[in-house]
């Protein structure tokens, strides 16, 4: 057998649809209301339309996204659930989102003038959600302005007010119950509050309310209380922790394996140095084995890392190349060229999880699965 079978790569990502479809289900028990499954960032880096598919078969309503482009990615890709551009859209996008049929995040009256202003060229009617900034400091309308906002909203014409939201900062953190996010719920409140007339009257017209919204996956999980109409689930759909006061139920299961496999290996003798640099030198004979995956894969170029090989961690050695890195091989003597190599996900009873590899590199799972490069392929299982 050749030493190239069962490869079908230089490194790939596999992701796994079903543990996307039950962390939604999950989202949803727990919360008891509707998911938004969050899938910006080409679903944090797992594949956005596969795995807006597989969340809205696992019974999201609706989906999230930062860009346009992301947008329009998914309903070109023929998906017609409702989609949420949940910050920024460039003002020459608005009429491409809109004759897509994509809700925008609003929070300024510049912003609706514009909206509503395309609504009319494109004769498309525009659905938008108004995002209050109750603590975040990022976008949305003060809490003290937001009524006057919505009142706006509500009278213009061709526009749909279809949700009210805002976003937690610290819902991540021990005890989200008080602090910040207490804070941040109060004014949420209090602003829905000013709104209740406004709300009685769509009632009376037999005009649907808005949707209330403000969980990100930590609330979902610790915030019982914010859950109201929607959460919008990102993180933890893909099996990752929002944060380590956050535990994870256990019915949600990471999507995302990312592999290798060994496309060399060689005895390399004591005193001679590994990758540039040489800032590695075997100190006696070893097996060094050499991966094809490095930092244009989103591999970084960060020391002290580990990878799985026959179920065993083994070290990364010398420096992360743009598209290669050595491996010391000693403590596996069986490995062979041709063998699977795990950098996130299970092998054997090991298992290395994208919190496992931000530790190391000093950040958060989020940005090691969003950093995973394009280049590399994403594969359904
Ligand atoms: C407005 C908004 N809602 C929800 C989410 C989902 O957050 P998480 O991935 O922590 O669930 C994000 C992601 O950052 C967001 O920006």
């Amino acid at each position: 057998m050749s030493e190239w079978a069962g490869s079908r790569e230089s490194c790939w990502a596999e992701v796994d649809l079903d543990a996307i479809k039950g962390n939604v289900a999950a989202a949803a028990r727990v919360s008891g209301t509707s998911v938004m499954a969050v899938v910006k960032a080409d679903a944090y880096g797992h594949g956005a339309v596969p795995v807006a598919r597989a969340a809205l078969e696992g019974g999201a309503t609706w989906l999230g996204v930062a860009r346009a482009g992301e947008a329009l990615e998914l309903r070109a890709a023929g998906l017609g659930a409702p989609v949420l551009l949940l910050g920024y859209t460039p003002p020459d996008a608005v009429g491409e989102l809109l004759a897509a049929d994509v809700s925008l995040t609003v929070w300024s009256p510049a912003h609706l003038d514009a909206v509503a202003a395309a609504s009319r060229a494109t004769a498309r009617g525009a659905g938008v959600h108004v995002k209050i900034d109750t603590g975040m400091n990022r976008v949305g309308v003060d809490p003290d302005a937001a009524p006057e906002l919505v009142r706006r909203v509500l009278a213009a014409e061709s526009v749909e007010l279809q949700g009210i939201f805002t976003h937690f900062a610290c819902a991540d953190e021990a005890d989200p119950a008080s602090g910040v996010t207490a804070v941040q719920q109060a004014r949420f409140a209090g602003v829905l509050a000013a709104l209740e007339p406004s709300f009685a009257r769509l009632d009376a017209a037999g005009v649907a309310r808005p949707l209330i919204h403000a969980s990100n996956s930590a609330a979902t999980l610790a915030v019982p209380s914010a859950a109201h109409d929607l959460v919008r689930f990102g993180i933890a759909m893909y099996g990752l922790s929002p944060g380590a006061a956050v535990p994870l139920p256990a019915s949600i299961r990471p999507a995302l394996a990312w592999k290798t496999v060994i496309a060399r290996i060689a005895e390399v003798p004591a005193g001679e140095g590994i990758s540039y640099g040489h800032t590695y030198h075997p100190s006696a004979r070893q097996r060094i084995g050499t991966l094809p995956v490095g930092y244009a894969d989103g591999w970084r170029r960060t020391s002290g890392q580990q990878v799985l090989v026959g179920g065993r961690r083994v070290p990364v050695v010398g420096r992360v190349c743009m598209d290669q890195c050595m491996i010391d091989l000693d403590s596996v003597p069986q490995a062979r060229v041709g063998d699977e190599v795990v950098l996130i996900g299970a092998q054997g009873g090991e298992q290395l999880t994208a919190d496992d590899v931000a530790a190391r590199w000093g950040t958060i799972g989020y940005e090691v699965v969003c950093g995973i490069a394009a280049r590399v392929p994403r594969y359904p299982v």
